[in-house]
């Protein structure tokens, strides 16, 4: 009994530091963000430019190696951030992206009752 319990109680620990070092992995990635400059073109939550797509809900739309590619390599419109980013601050950043799931407001286009 005494050892079902510190078993339990070890696995808690390990559950909650796990959620918590992902919590600050998310902070760090939002930090990346706007230091970086993504949001002079990209807005999220309201807040930010609008040269590029909003990003509030990306994580519903592209993957993470979707994401990756966006990122590293740039496109025709967006400048390339594969020299610029730690790879630490890479992966914090998609992990961030990928937790921004909001729907965007113009395609609730479900009605609600009311
Ligand atoms: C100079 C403006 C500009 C900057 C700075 C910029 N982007 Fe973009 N981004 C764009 C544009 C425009 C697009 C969409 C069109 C395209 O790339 O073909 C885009 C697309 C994206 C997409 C794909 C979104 C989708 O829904 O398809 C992601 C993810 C993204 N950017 C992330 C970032 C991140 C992260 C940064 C900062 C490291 C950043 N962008 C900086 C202009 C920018």
């Amino acid at each position: 009994m005494r050892l079902l319990l510190s078993v339990a109680v070890l696995i808690l620990a390990f559950s909650s530091f796990a959620i918590a070092s992902s919590r600050s992995q998310r902070a760090h990635g939002a930090a990346v963000f706007s230091a970086s400059g993504c949001q002079h073109c990209h807005s999220i939550g309201g807040v930010g430019g609008h040269k590029g797509p909003d990003l509030s809900g990306v994580g519903r739309r592209k993957s993470k190696a979707e994401m990756r590619q966006q990122i590293v390599f740039g496109s025709k419109v967006m400048p390339a951030f594969g020299d610029d980013l730690e790879p630490g601050e890479l992966k914090d950043l998609i992990a961030y992206l990928k937790s921004c799931r909001e729907k965007p407001a113009n395609t609730q286009h479900v009605s609600t009752p009311n």
